[in-house]
């Protein structure tokens, strides 16, 4: 069985499914701080299986001790995590508890169960600025610019020094670049809380006019058009991604690092164009100033999840506006009340 943490979450939930769809028993630990369990309930439907779950907090010891001694978990995907990263400016103490302690809690609690297999959900932000692109895992780490990055880094500090201090464990450190996209049935989606931060959530909220027009943040960076570029990936193919990780470690002990990215690059401008024309109309924008912390332009160097993982992204950046789409249209409050029935 595998400990799913975070798993009612975007990303979380789209691998629950992929889970259960390759024959694993998943159990969900959640405290649907970010989410709602009705995405469990679209899982259940996709995979014509239910997951356990329990909705509980990943930095509770005694929690994690009770599941690992009731439940026969023989690995864990660790999502459970907090990601906007403005708010970790303003509250940077609750996202170091989370990301970085929640991280140690869950480590401890997997050694003392002697359950050694670990896939963790890093991000391209370990890499701060680079200079070079496209990024490969051997590129210097980098300073990330806010508490969420640096909480991200820590985390991955804390899982080598675990994996170096004992042969047993199997870490995978998978460093998602930009994920976007949804599961093309239209029951699974990113569903924000509070107004997006990120652009795919934002641009979606604006084709419905529930926002009033998207900001770019920049214009004004050395990039063929200006805007900051980054690599999209579908969340599907993310979901794929750790299913062939989970494969890989347990065969390959240690810690190993894995990009998760198609290897293309688009600026903001590029996808705008290519989401008008899935929407089939012009969206109201605007140009502000550049977002404080932004980084002009990354995208990966995805060849070592190829070769090892035998992983790549399979869909394009039109199959993930659509799908992207079909999801806020039929559900344009997310998981909410009017969400469309299940
Ligand atoms: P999400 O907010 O949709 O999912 C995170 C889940 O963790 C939510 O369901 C939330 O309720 C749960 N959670 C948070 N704190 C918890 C706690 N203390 N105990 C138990 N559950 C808790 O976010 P997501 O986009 O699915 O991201 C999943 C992971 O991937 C996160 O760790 C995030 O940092 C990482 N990541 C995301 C992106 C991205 O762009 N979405 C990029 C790189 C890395
Ligand atoms: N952007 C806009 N307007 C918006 C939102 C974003 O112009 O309303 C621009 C940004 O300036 C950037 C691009 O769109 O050039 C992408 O921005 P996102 O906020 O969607 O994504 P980021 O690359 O800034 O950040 C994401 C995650 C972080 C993660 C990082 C690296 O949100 O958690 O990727 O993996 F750390």
């Amino acid at each position: 069985m595998i400990l799913v943490t975070g798993g009612a979450g975007y990303i979380g939930a789209h691998a629950v499914l992929a889970l259960l769809q390759n024959g694993h028993e998943v159990l969900v630990l959640d405290n649907l701080c970010n989410s709602s369990s009705a995405s469990l309930e679209r899982v259940t439907r996709l995979a014509g299986r239910r997951p356990q779950f329990v909705m509980g907090d990943v930095r509770s010891r005694p929690l994690l001790d009770k599941l690992f001694a009731a439940y026969p978990i023989d690995a864990v995907m660790h999502f459970a995590g907090l990601k906007a990263v403005g708010e970790s400016v303003r509250e940077p103490l609750r996202y170091f508890e989370t990301n970085v302690s929640g991280s140690v809690t869950l480590c401890q609690a997997m050694a003392h169960a002697e359950v050694f297999t670990l896939v963790f959900s890093s991000s391209a932000t370990v890499y701060g600025e680079s200079e070079t692109m496209p990024i490969s895992e051997s590129a210097a780490l980098g300073l990330p610019t806010n508490p969420y990055g640096h909480s991200k880094l820590m985390a991955e500090h804390v899982m080598r020094s675990v994996a170096h201090s004992d042969p047993r464990w199997a870490i995978g450190l998978l460093r998602y670049f930009n994920p976007i996209g949804a599961h093309p049935s239209g029951l699974l989606g990113e569903a924000p809380k509070n107004i997006p931060n990120n652009l795919l959530p934002y641009l979606l909220q604006v084709a419905l006019k529930q926002l009033p027009a998207l900001r770019i943040y920049g214009d004004d960076y050395p990039t063929p058009d200006g805007t900051g570029i980054r690599d999209y990936l579908h969340v599907v193919d993310l979901a794929e991604g750790h299913l062939m990780a989970l494969n890989r470690l347990r065969k390959q002990p240690g810690i190993s690092t894995w990009n998760l990215g198609t290897g293309r690059g688009y600026s903001v401008l590029e996808v705008l164009k290519a989401f008008e024309k899935v929407v089939g109309k012009t969206m109201p924008v605007c140009v502000e100033p550049r977002r404080s912390g932004d980084i002009a332009q990354c995208w990966s160097d995805p060849s070592k999840a190829r070769e090892e993982l035998g992983w790549e992204s399979k869909r394009d950046l039109n199959c993930m506006l659509e799908d992207a789409w079909r999801w806020q249209c039929l559900n344009p409050n997310g998981y909410g009340a009017d969400a469309m029935a299940v």
